[in-house]
């Protein structure tokens, strides 16, 4: 059986691995600083499998020779926002976690597809890239995918239309440059400035930007996990099967959109081996300024990351 590799076997990383193992897709090793929280996730996920008919073996620990011969590894290690914060926040403390994870598990498993999805997940997925040094498609952030399920979940319940029949286009940062693009948002092929009033679209793409932070304020500990998940899983998937699927991550632009350099949610084609090529949306004057204004942000904080990876 093939092997995918989830680092952080908390909420969302067990959620992860549960979703894998219960497809019957993979293998799976699920490591965490803390061995026997992950040892005993893994046990738990282990024995819902019979009833899944699946025969995927799950083996958790801290020890990252289980991530050896794995073809994907899903980073969820880190820690998540509390009410009140951004995901900017948590890029101090989250950035010493994500460089020794990526360290170790880039040296387990060299010839794998890094999926990132601690936060803030472009600078996450920058640092991974920086850490590994590997070639930029097989490294990449996943939230254009999240962010575009909740803006179709949204527009499927506002239009009264099934929420498979919503392609959403979300672009940009997984954070307050999130530009949802309500001209590339289509619902069975309408797009959604035409089905709906400005202002009532307007409301969409703000809750959208903010669905993480709508759900982190009623949990009260902790960010979302199912959503999120769900994601993650998916693209595994895709690279596993090697689907060519079209799906918005966030990965290393080297001149695509006029930008070069920065980490930032595009739509790309995914399949085996990692991202093959970004899609170039006809986007108009605003648009293009607002993916600009999104780079910009990203850049600084990657920059803040570059000062301190030469200072550690
Ligand atoms: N190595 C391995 N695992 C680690 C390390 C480390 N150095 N540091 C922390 N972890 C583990 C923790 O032990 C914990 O089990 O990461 C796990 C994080 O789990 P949760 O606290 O439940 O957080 P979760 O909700 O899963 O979110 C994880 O994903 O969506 C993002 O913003 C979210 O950055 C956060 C990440």
């Amino acid at each position: 059986m093939r092997k995918v590799t989830v680092v952080g076997a908390g909420m969302v990383g067990s959620t992860v691995a549960m979703r894998i193992a219960e497809s019957g897709l993979a293998d799976v090793a699920l490591i965490d600083i803390q061995g026997d929280l992950a040892r005993g996730k893994a046990l738990d996920i282990s024995q819902a499998l019979p009833l899944a008919g699946s025969s995927s073996s799950v083996e958790g620990g801290e020890d990252y020779r289980l991530a050896e011969g794995s073809e994907v590894v899903v980073v969820t290690a880190g820690f998540p926002r509390q009410p009140g914060m951004s995901r900017a926040d948590l890029m101090g403390r989250n950035a010493e976690v994500v460089r020794k994870v990526v360290e170790s598990a880039a040296a387990a498993a060299p010839e794998s597809v890094i999926i990132m999805v601690t936060n803030p997940l472009d600078e996450m997925s920058y640092l991974a890239w920086r850490v590994t040094g590997w070639d930029r498609h097989r490294v990449m952030g996943m939230a254009g995918l999240l962010d575009g399920s909740r803006l179709a979940f949204l527009a499927a319940r506002e239009v009264g239309a099934h929420p498979a029949q919503v392609q959403p286009t979300v672009l940009g940062s997984h954070g307050e440059a999130m530009l949802p693009l309500p001209r590339f948002t289509t619902v069975a092929g309408v797009p959604l400035d035409q089905l709906l009033p400005p202002r009532k679209v307007q409301e969409l793409c703000e809750r959208t930007r903010e669905g993480g932070a709508e759900i982190v304020s009623l949990l009260k500990t902790g960010s979302a996990y199912y959503a999120p998940s769900a994601c993650a899983a998916r693209m595994v998937e895709a690279v596993l099967r090697d689907e060519e699927y079209l799906v918005t991550a966030s990965v290393l632009l080297d001149g695509e959109y006029g930008l070069k350099g920065v980490f930032m949610g595009v739509p790309v084609v995914l399949g085996a081996g990692g991202w093959k090529r970004v899609v170039e949306l006809p986007l108009n004057g605003e648009e293009l300024r607002a993916l600009e204004e999104c780079a910009r942000l990203i850049g600084g904080r990657m920059e803040e990351l570059d000062g301190w990876l030469a200072r550690s």
